[in-house]
């Protein structure tokens, strides 16, 4: 028996797929967790077809075991308590910012909209908006090669580095590319990200954003590469300046004003309040990481430098910071979820980890790493598993999902520490290769045996139910019992 997500990650996911379009979709659809459309996809496909997509695979080591995907899948849909409807999704229609947007899915400012070709054909596949590439008055000239990857057994890669700066264009080109992207995408949510070196720029940068159409300004006080210093992350990491040009741009226009915060501080906590007081209509949050990898292949004339990390490994600091904002008290005694809206950004490459942002708070997200590692064809499986897992719920608004999380978060000690689960062994999938027993052995409790027989047996008496076991096992196990009271000791 195959492992549905580990085949399903063999797959290169190929342009134009030798395999065709409806296997290739369909295993697009299981990658990014919409197992929903991959279901429906591959049962309309009879075995010969099957058959056929499985031999014109041109995967490097072995074709991707297409039948035994399908009948993997059949089997999840067999689970299932509620028949998939996909002529009557829920709409994922949301307000940010006074904005209404036909669903929360937005380009972040970056690398994957530069210009208006880019932006046109990603608003074309779905996406509802765009932070477009920060536009700036400065002299901007990149560096080569500007990107490095954290990589991990067989993934490409799970963490981004780059050293890209604003963007190349002339700003007055920048604008007018924003004022067609407008014209002819009227219902699209087009968004200019900006960044001053003085308040007069800051203001004019602005201004020239609300006359091209724009629906907002993002204001970049995070950028963390920046040639200069007062700029960038040195600004986000400064609740004076943050206040100072915030007030400054929101007394300038009249559009929603959304400053982009830096991950790269103690806490959110005065950032956003400063955000606040200056008349932030929404604040997006997290831009990079400072990071440093060391690839002689990504030297820049064998030099390298503090720069930006993004990517899946960056999730939990993005929800972490989102937290410190849509869950202290401090913020809401000062009244700010009534009148800002957050935009979650970090490590967003399925619908799964949109919703977290969205539970924790956001009424929007961004993505960067996960369309330049992708491609915008990423937004079919972001809005159909969203809808989905709505349907699934019975849930047929958006904003109901909001901040419905936040009620489960609370201190470390204010954390049941009464109790405990055990991990349950499922002896049909197991295979006795022992990565429970050594992880336990070395970095556990040593509460597993192993023995020749190749079965794993939790020691009650030593296990403390860490559930460290559960996270390395690879066929998936190892599950939860219930949750009992501690043995008295
Ligand atoms: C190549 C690259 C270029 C970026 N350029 C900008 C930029 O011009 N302005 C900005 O505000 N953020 C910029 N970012 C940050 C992203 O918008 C985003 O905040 C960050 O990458 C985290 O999201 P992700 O994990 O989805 O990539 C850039 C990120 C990358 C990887
Ligand atoms: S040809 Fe093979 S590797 Fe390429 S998309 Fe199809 S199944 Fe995946
Ligand atoms: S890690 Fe999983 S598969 Fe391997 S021995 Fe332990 S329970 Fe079995």
């Amino acid at each position: 028996m195959i492992h549905l997500h580990e085949e399903a990650a063999r797959c290169l996911l190929c342009e134009n797929a030798p395999c065709g379009d409806q296997v290739s979709r369909a295993i697009r659809a299981l990658r990014f967790e919409n197992k929903w459309t991959a279901a429906e996809l591959l049962a309309q496909l009879n075995d010969s077809e099957i058959e056929a997509a499985q031999q014109a695979c041109i995967h490097y080591d072995r074709p991707i075991r297409i039948g035994e995907l399908r009948s993997r899948v059949e089997n999840i849909k067999q689970e299932k308590t509620v028949e998939y409807q996909s002529d009557s999704l829920p709409s994922l229609e949301i307000n940010f910012c006074d904005m209404v947007c036909e669903n929360p899915f937005f380009l972040a400012s970056s690398a994957i909209c530069t210009n208006y070709e880019m932006v046109a054909r990603a608003l074309e596949a779905g996406w509802a908006g765009v932070f477009y590439k920060t536009i700036c008055k400065q002299d901007i000239s990149e560096v080569s090669p500007r990107f490095d990857a954290v990589r991990k057994e067989a993934t490409a890669f799970i963490g981004f580095r780059n050293m890209e700066q604003l963007s190349e264009n002339p700003y007055s080109v920048d604008f007018e590319i924003l004022h067609r992207l407008k014209q002819n995408y009227p219902s699209k949510r087009i968004i200019a990200s900006i960044m001053g070196q003085t308040e007069e720029e800051w203001i004019e940068l602005a201004q020239m954003a609300e006359e091209a159409g724009c629906d907002a300004v993002e204001l970049n006080f995070s950028c963390p590469q920046m040639r200069l210093t007062g700029l960038g992350s040195d600004i986000g990491q400064n609740p004076e300046l943050i206040l100072f040009y915030t007030s400054y741009v929101r007394q300038a226009v009249s559009i929603p004003v959304i400053p982009k915060m830096t991950p790269n501080i103690m806490s959110m906590t005065s950032p956003a309040l400063a955000c606040f007081y200056g008349g932030a209509n929404g604040i997006s949050a997290i831009n990079t990481i400072k990071s440093i990898t060391m690839s002689h292949e990504a030297e820049v004339s064998e030099k390298k430098t503090v720069s930006g990390y993004s990517g899946k490994a960056v999730k939990p600091i993005a929800l972490r910071m989102i937290y410190e904002m849509t869950g202290n008290p401090l913020l809401h005694k000062a009244g700010i979820e009534k009148h800002m809206d957050i935009s979650g950004i970090g490590g967003i490459e399925t619908w799964r980890d949109a919703l977290d942002f969205i539970q924790l708070g956001c009424r929007n997200v961004q993505v960067c790493t996960a369309v330049m590692q992708y491609g915008y064809r990423i937004i079919d499986d972001l809005i159909l598993g969203l809808q989905h897992y709505m349907q699934e719920r019975g849930i047929v608004e958006l904003k109901k999902l909001v901040g419905e999380e936040l009620k489960n978060i609370v201190l470390p000690h204010d954390l049941d520490r009464e109790t405990m689960v055990f991990p349950k062994i499922d002896r049909e999938k197991c295979i006795g290769c022992g990565r429970c027993y050594v992880s336990c052995m070395d970095g556990g409790h040593q509460a597993i045996a192993f023995g020749e027989d190749r079965q794993p047996r939790i020691i009650g008496t030593k296990c403390v139910g860490c559930h460290l076991c559960r996270l390395v096992c690879p066929t998936g196990a190892i599950g939860q019992a219930k949750r009992m009271n501690k043995p008295q000791k």
